[in-house]
């Protein structure tokens, strides 16, 4: 393919900025804690946060990628330089299944962006015709300050790029990896930014469905929910049936392989998220079958290393998140109100304000 190729086909569409809504008073909350401690230092049922696996249910698996198309990007960073941006091909920001996210600087206005390249023909025809299609149009519709907002998108031949605000810091898996566990006070603060990023989507009749620690991005001084890949604009109790996300982060009725409310399973997910990021451990083992998990979850078999010093606050609250049974979970309007959360929300609505 030539550049004179990709610019004959380039076309694009902007997208512009902004934000948000409010919160209610969560009472469903459980007082009585019950995750274990072990007493060492390597607790034998904890296991290190590493990038997770998608289910094998899931329709998000890319086609081999072929020697030849490693070459086309370099096309596509000439074309990107016709347009005023200079696309930093030599080192990417991070790749998904299907995705490979670059840094870019948009010499139009001096902006840094993140650009999202996708390879079409690497693709299943369900991503393709389904999951990508409703990625880009439910992305469009978010606008809000704890969500990665998207700028544009652009496609040439096979290819769809879609450029989006760059986190400075990474994602979030690479920062506890490289750093451990987050200091329980910045992580409720993390959490009431993600928290209400979540209550944003869903207040649009939006689920995430994907929340883990690598969809989140570290921008300078706030984090935001990001990858909307498997995003699905449904009424409050319609039930999903689509099995998409990560075990370790999925909720029992997900594992379970029921019909579930996608709304409440993303608090599953943004709860394991809190648990996480202040251990330094994930809950469960995802290399477990799935009915093993269930009980494990059903039990509250998860492991806090006696290292790590969490206030009732904290606890209480990731395991309200992490409430076995859907119904008596909290949404995530009702998770504002959380004792780990609620300290921070006047001062994250205050900076939206
Ligand atoms: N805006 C951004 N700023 C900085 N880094 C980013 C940004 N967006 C994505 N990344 C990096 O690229 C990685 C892959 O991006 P993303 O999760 O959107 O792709 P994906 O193909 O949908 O991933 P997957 O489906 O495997 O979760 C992220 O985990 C993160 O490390
Ligand atoms: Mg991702």
């Amino acid at each position: 393919m030539t550049s004179q190729e990709t610019r004959a086909t380039w076309s694009s569409r902007e997208h512009t900025q902004p934000m948000q809504s409010t919160g209610s008073m969560y009472t469903r909350h459980h007082s009585t804690l019950s995750t274990p401690r072990h007493t060492g230092t390597q607790p034998r049922n904890s296991y290190m946060p590493t990038r997770s696996t998608p289910h094998q249910t899931s329709t998000h698996y890319p086609r081999k990628r072929t020697e030849a198309k490693r070459y086309v990007i370099e096309d596509f960073r000439q074309a990107f330089e016709r347009k005023g941006m200079d696309l930093d091909t030599t080192r990417k920001l991070g790749r998904g299944k299907y995705s490979k996210v670059y840094k870019a600087v948009d010499k139009n206005n001096n902006r840094l962006v993140a650009v999202k390249a996708i390879d079409v023909l690497e693709l299943t025809s369900d991503v393709k015709n389904k999951f990508l299609p409703r990625e880009i149009s439910c992305w469009r519709k978010l606008k809000n300050q704890f969500l990665v907002g998207l700028h544009a998108q652009y496609e040439a031949q096979n290819m769809i790029f879609l450029t989006m605000e760059y986190g400075s810091q990474g994602d979030l898996l690479r920062y506890v990896q490289d750093k451990g566990g987050i200091q329980e006070r910045k992580a409720g603060l993390f959490m009431s930014q993600l928290m209400r990023g979540l209550q944003y989507m869903h207040s649009k009749q939006i689920a995430h469905r994907d929340i883990k620690l690598e969809n989140i991005i570290l921008f300078d001084n706030c984090v935001k929910l990001s990858d909307f890949g498997f995003v699905r604009q449904v009424e409050q109790n319609t039930m999903s049936l689509t099995f998409c996300g990560s075990k370790s982060y999925s909720a029992p009725e997900l594992l379970r392989g029921i019909g579930y409310n996608p709304f409440l399973s993303d608090v599953w997910s943004l709860g394991v998220v809190g648990f996480v990021m202040v251990t330094n451990r994930m809950p469960f083992d995802e290399k477990k079958p799935n009915n093993v998990i269930v009980e494990l979850q059903r039990t509250r078999q998860y492991v806090i290393p006696q290292t790590v010093h969490l206030t009732v606050s904290c606890i209480s609250s990731f395991e309200a998140m992490m409430t076995f049974d859907a119904k008596e979970r909290p949404s995530s309007n009702e998770c504002l109100a959380l004792p780990w959360i609620i300290p921070h929300i006047e001062m994250v609505d205050r900076r939206s304000g």
